[in-house]
């Protein structure tokens, strides 16, 4: 298993777009813009995929903004899913620890996410910082965040 970061491999663009479509029921083009923007020059947007035997089994973005109301936490790792069948052995806490990295060499010294997880993303070292309200959503989400540089 290789992580990939998606500027660096355009080729991908198209089969993550599908990829992450296919995850999360929204939209490919959506996926698509994002990923085509992502470049060598400006942290965010980015996106990385875990990549095994020439298909996709993880992946993950950092966005701006994962749709909630506190615009002031940015960036946001978003999208974060590993296939069934790959799950427990790692994939996601490679993928986490990947984007810390990736992020401190652009400058990013904080990361945030938002989830309705309570236990899953503290045995990478995140933290819960508040609950904050998204788009869509009648109850509010957990917000945590991470230093990069730990
Ligand atoms: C959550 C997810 C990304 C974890 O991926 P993964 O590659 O299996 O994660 P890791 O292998 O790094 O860690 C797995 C461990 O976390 C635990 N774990 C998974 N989900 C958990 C949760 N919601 N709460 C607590 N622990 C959890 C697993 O039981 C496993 O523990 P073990 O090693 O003791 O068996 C994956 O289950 C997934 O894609 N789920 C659906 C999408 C999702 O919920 N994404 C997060 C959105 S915020």
């Amino acid at each position: 298993m290789k992580i990939l970061k998606l500027r660096e491999r355009k080729n991908l663009s198209e089969q993550a777009a599908e990829w992450f479509s296919a995850k999360w029921g929204i939209s490919a083009d959506i996926y698509k813009e994002s990923i085509l923007k992502c470049n060598g020059a400006n942290a965010v947007p980015q996106w990385y995929v875990a990549y095994q035997d020439g298909g996709i089994i993880g992946g993950l973005g950092v966005i701006e903004n994962d749709f909630h109301s506190r615009t002031d936490l940015t960036p946001n790792v978003c999208a974060v899913y590993v296939d069934e069948e790959h799950r427990s052995k790692g994939i996601a806490g490679q993928l986490l620890k990947f984007v810390c990295n990736d992020m401190a060499e652009f400058g990013i010294d904080t990361l945030y996410l938002v989830t309705d997880h309570t236990a899953f993303y503290e045995r990478y070292g995140w933290q819960f910082l508040c609950e904050v309200q998204c788009e869509n959503e009648r109850q509010k989400s957990r917000m945590y965040f991470i230093k990069t540089k730990n």
